[in-house]
């Protein structure tokens, strides 16, 4: 086979057979195929997308690229999430620890930032001695040990995924159904689950723009999960305006410790945050069968964070993984950023909407995220809001704060982020913020 003749097939919109995939995949894992065939393959995949056929078969390659984990040894039923990206989605950090609390087994692997939303891995590594780079036998040892495990795509776990998604981080190539949907269920699919959680997000700040789109893609999710014999809920959720309040990694680090151990989320600016994270984690709660209906599931997990049983699962967690829990006990010892900037708004009125997108760009400047597949982040770089969509804002009052050590980049990133922040006269009417449920039997507004 000839990978010319595959990328020229993709790019005339022709469907590619199993072999086809198979010869693409493994070569590219195992380094025949070079990152810049692979690059203009993923860029026909983009503009011509594939059929469900080769969707379902490009998934499965891609899960089989690597071993898919037996978790059966442990007790109880495993349950993951997954979102397909965010600005300032830091859920996974409150949400696993929260279900593990509740019961339900959570294995959990994630990836790093892509394209301008943030992702697990680089959060979690923001702490002091984090290890994400577990072997099997470690992650199932951890996941014994206390419940929850959290890691990211290995040479024997999603070899391919792992590749191909630090790829299509700096070729974009991100926004493409097929693609999101291998790259996402060929890391649920091999680390051991019996059910799965997934958020789809829509809005600006999102991968899918529009509703629409977001449906169709929680509906290829939910269709794929199912398919392979696990139970699959999905969700769609609005990402109009980052959720919470930080964006950057080490800064979203400190909001979900907050959010954890001082009750944080209640009626602040990580409220969005708080209702994401206690919908999905009450959704895994549910599917792991420790409460009758999602709600009820709500309800357990507001518990474990009110008795702070899910802020000891987090620390256990970080100590099992290597990291330093006295750098979660003590948030302020953590090194402070050269330059802190605030941003600062001229006009009266409301906040009638914060452009995600804009701020997850202006993270990237900012040292939060990569523009290179070889960038090193900077934990500490970011954004932290200080106005969210609906709130009152006065001339001179401050709408953000950017962290970073880059001076050269602090100004036109202030600029970028200020005009971000769209302000109107009128209090905006509240959007909702969990919109739809997917499921087996079909889509529907979530009440
Ligand atoms: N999350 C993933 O894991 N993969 C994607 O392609 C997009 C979001």
């Amino acid at each position: 086979m000839n990978v010319v003749e595959l990328i020229r097939k993709k790019r005339d919109g022709e469907a590619l057979t199993e072999a086809e995939f198979r010869f693409l995949i493994s070569g590219y894992v195992d380094g025949h195929v070079p990152e810049y065939q692979m690059s203009a393959f993923l860029m026909a995949c983009f503009f011509r997308g594939m059929t469900k056929e080769e969707i379902l078969t490009f998934t499965k390659l891609m899960l089989f690229s690597g071993e898919v984990v037996d978790l059966s040894e442990i007790p109880g039923i495993k349950v993951d999430k997954h979102s397909t990206g965010g600005v300032g989605d830091k859920v996974s950090l409150l949400l696993a620890p929260i279900v593990a609390a509740c019961g339900v087994p959570v294995p959990m692997i994630s990836g790093r930032g892509l394209g301008h939303t943030g992702g697990t891995l680089d959060k979690l590594e923001s702490i002091p001695g984090f290890r994400t780079n577990l072997s099997v036998a470690e992650y199932k040892k951890v996941i014994n040990d206390i419940g929850l495990v959290m890691i990211g795509q290995t040479k024997e776990i999603a070899p391919a995924d792992k590749k191909m998604y630090a790829l299509r981080d700096v070729t974009a190539t991100v926004e493409c159904i097929p693609l999101i949907a291998g790259s996402i269920m060929s890391k649920k699919l091999a680390e051991g689950i019996d059910a799965l959680v997934l958020d789809v997000k829509t809005g600006r700040g999102a991968f899918m723009q529009t509703e629409e789109k977001a449906i169709e893609l929680a509906q290829t999710l939910v269709e794929i999960g199912n398919g392979f014999g696990k139970q699959t809920i999905g969700f769609v959720t609005d990402m109009n305006q980052p959720l919470g309040s930080a964006i950057g990694n080490w800064l979203e680090v400190v909001e979900s410790v907050e959010c954890l151990r001082r009750n944080r989320g209640n009626n602040d600016e990580s409220k969005d945050l708080m209702d994401v994270t206690l919908l999905l984690s009450g959704a895994m709660v549910f599917l792991g069968k420790k409460a009758k209906s999602i709600h009820e599931g709500i309800e357990r997990c507001r518990e474990v964070v009110s008795s702070k049983k899910a802020y000891q699962k987090f620390l256990q967690l970080v100590h099992m993984q290597g990291g330093d829990a006295s750098s979660i006990e003590n948030l302020e010892k953590y090194p402070i950023p050269v330059l802190s900037l605030d941003v600062k708004t001229s006009e009266k009125g409301f906040v009638g909407a914060i452009d995600s997108l804009e701020l997850g760009l202006a993270g990237i400047a900012l040292g939060a995220g990569r523009q290179r597949i070889d960038d090193t982040i900077d934990p500490k770089a970011g954004i932290v809001l200080r106005k969210k969509v609906g709130d009152r804002v006065e001339p001179g009052e401050i709408l953000a704060i950017l962290y970073t050590d880059r001076d050269q980049e602090a100004s036109a990133a202030r600029d970028r982020i200020s005009k971000a922040f769209k302000i109107v006269s009128n209090k905006p009417t509240p959007q909702p913020l969990i919109k739809y449920i997917v499921d087996r039997e079909g889509v529907k507004a979530w009440r």
